[in-house]
């Protein structure tokens, strides 16, 4: 998973990719590297690590206004300077965010034909496949055609995912961009293009872009830009206005993005419901759902397939599809599903959620549901990804860019979501009372002011962080809804802080892991008022019995909490079926805090990238 960039227009290229990189850096940074056209001459700088590893080997200039740029997540070969892009053959330079599954294949073919070889990539077969394509083999000096329709041959060669873009000597004032499986945006600015896989990259220099669907090509010169299908063909495309500015792309003064993500849950939620609740009638509107009252009743099982945090969230989903719409539910995590034997039909609705649209197990998980004709709902976050183009119906989170690898915001715009979702079944169906759903969107509409509130009073937090960061092993339980939230937050903290952590459904612990709670081995229970309140009381006792040190997360009205365990993090009362989000707040700082104090790469935590287009 990497991120890529092109420019072409009238200004110098390198300082704009250079720039553009930089906001892309999340999606992966263990190498970078540029090539800038300068007349028929390509000038290439790569190396090993973060974007400013790259900036310490540039020159001071290169006049250049056309150019690639890239920043890698290895998936073939190991971080290095041969193995980071633009990878060129000859004259033709090509970054590729991506997987080519028939690289070896294409390799061995290219090596018998005289191509050399100078990286372990599989982005590397496309380049000298280009190259190939464009001279007639590797002494080739005159075109055979153009770089448009090689890249069009090229990519009939590829089997995998890409979205590559390119440039070459031979057409210096050019540069073409395909996608197939990874995402792939133009933006249209005064005199300029930009082509890249997310708009982050080019936000502050044009909000006008096109979004390019798979299996089509972008030619674009500095004064003009032409779209292709595969058959060389020219299509129209539809130009969208993104409404993020780049403030919301930046941290806006926060030590890090995901603390800035974490305040934003205040407003960010507000964004993700407003419009679609009408409180005093018990309703919710989502005029995005192409489902009649009749599909709705008609709906026999609900499917949610998703990863990680999304899973975690799909996880809550069940439980209030269950209650509030009285629909079976299955999570499956998407890397599962897709190889199962799922007992599907078409009256089973699959739900992907995905934050970034674009995470290959789900997308492929999707796909597989399709395949038995079952009809699709996707929330995600990223308008225009991929997901959107796979399912009948998409929600959006509404939650603005979220930069730090850690999804947080992303979390519980998906909850809000589910629970709308849950709620609009249920009043569809029947199965919930108007006045039982208006409590619930009462209740709901007070979620951003009471999450303002845990934000207000965290120095409690980050000294509960800071007393337990050394710690080797930490344990979150929860029962019922809140054990989504225990898994959640043992997520987050093992991610952000290497801290082992384990989320378990607190009535389990008995069946096992007791054997590991000690003195050493802070215990979070999440213990907010529901009815399963005393059941966690009993499952603290145990674990006190054993030494452990016990955090508890609870309502501020509970004078009882405090007998039983060392610390209280204290949540606002609210609805029992809306409590998980303000615990999910509340852990989310908590593991924040614990990755500050052991000074850890917070936003950009070892071995992860934000969105994983690979398998
Ligand atoms: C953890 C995290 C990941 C993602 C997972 C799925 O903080 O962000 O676990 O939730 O990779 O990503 P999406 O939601 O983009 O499909």
């Amino acid at each position: 998973m990497c991120g890529i960039i092109g420019y072409i227009g009238n200004k110098p290229a390198m300082p704009i990719l250079i720039e553009s990189l930089k906001k892309l850096e999340y999606r992966g940074y263990d190498s970078a590297g540029i090539t800038v056209a300068d007349d028929s001459e390509l000038q290439t700088y790569k190396t090993a690590g973060r974007i400013s590893n790259l900036e310490s080997v540039l020159p001071e200039a290169i006049t250049g206004t056309i150019g690639i740029g890239h920043t890698r997540w290895a998936t073939h070969g190991v971080p290095s300077t041969d193995n980071s892009h633009p990878h060129l053959s000859g004259d033709v330079a090509v970054v590729h965010n991506g997987i080519i599954e028939n690289y070896l294949q294409l390799r061995e073919q290219l090596e018998a034909d005289g191509y050399k070889f100078l990286s372990d990539t599989d982005t590397e077969t496309i380049a000298h496949l280009l190259h190939s394509n464009l001279y007639g083999g590797v002494d080739g000096n005159e075109k055979t055609t153009d770089l448009l329709s090689a890249l069009r041959r090229t990519i009939q060669q590829l089997e995998g995912s890409y979205a590559v873009a390119t440039v070459c000597g031979s057409e210096p004032d050019v540069m073409v961009a395909v996608r197939k499986d990874s995402p792939l945006v133009v933006g249209l600015g005064d005199g300029e293009f930009y082509a890249s896989s997310d708009v982050t990259a080019f936000l502050n220099h044009t909000k006008d872009v096109v979004f390019i669907d798979d299996m089509e090509l972008v030619r674009i010169t500095p004064q003009r830009i032409d779209y292709f299908n595969m058959d060389g063909n020219p299509i129209k495309k539809d130009i969208t206005t993104i409404e993020w500015d780049i403030e919301s792309a930046e941290k806006a003064g926060y030590e890090h993005f995901m603390l800035k993500e974490i305040h934003e849950q205040a407003t960010s939620i507000q964004d993700t419901f407003s419009g679609k609740i009408f409180e005093f009638g018990g309703a919710v509107e989502l005029k995005e759902l192409n489902l009649t009252r009749e599909d709705i009743r008609n709906i026999h099982r609900l499917e949610i397939v998703a990863c990680g945090t999304s899973w975690n969230a799909g996880l809550l989903g069940k439980y209030l599809f269950e209650r509030l719409a009285g629909i079976h539910t299955d999570v499956s995590t998407s890397s599962e599903f897709r190889y199962g034997d799922p007992v599907m039909k078409n009256d089973v609705l699959t739900i992907a959620i995905t934050q970034s649209g674009e995470t290959a197990d789900t997308l492929a998980a999707i796909r597989s549901s399709k395949s038995y004709g079952c009809n699709s709902i996707a929330i995600t976050n990223v308008v225009g990804s991929t997901i959107t183009r796979e399912t009948n119906n998409v929600i959006y989170t509404r939650s603005g860019p979220e930069i730090g690898v850690a999804a947080t915001k992303t979390f519980t715009a998906q909850l809000i979501i589910l629970y709308l979702l849950a709620l609009h079944f249920g009043r569809a169906n029947g199965h919930i009372r108007a006045d039982n759903a208006k409590d619930l969107l009462v209740a709901l509409k007070r979620i951003p002011g009471q999450i303002q509130k845990i934000l207000n009073h965290q120095e409690h937090i980050r000294e509960c962080a800071i007393q337990f960061a050394q710690s080797h092993d930490y344990f979150f339980i929860g029962r019922h809804l809140n054990y989504p939230i225990a898994l959640e937050s043992a997520l987050k903290l093992k991610e952000i802080s290497y801290i082992h952590a384990e989320g378990y459904a607190a009535g389990e612990l008995k069946h096992g892991p007791l054997a590991l709670i000690d003195v050493n081995t802070p215990v979070v229970a999440i213990a907010t008022k529901g009815n399963t309140y005393d059941k966690i009381l009993s499952n603290i006792k145990e674990v006190k019995a054993r030494d452990a040190m016990v955090i508890a997360v609870a309502d501020e009205d509970d004078t009882e909490i405090e007998k039983y365990v060392d610390i209280v993090l204290r949540v606002p009362p609210t609805h029992e079926l809306l409590s998980p989000i303000l615990s999910a707040v509340a852990l989310q700082l908590l593991a924040y805090y614990t990755a500050l104090e052991r000074g850890c790469s917070i936003d950009k935590p070892r071995n992860l990238a934000k969105s994983v287009t690979v398998e």
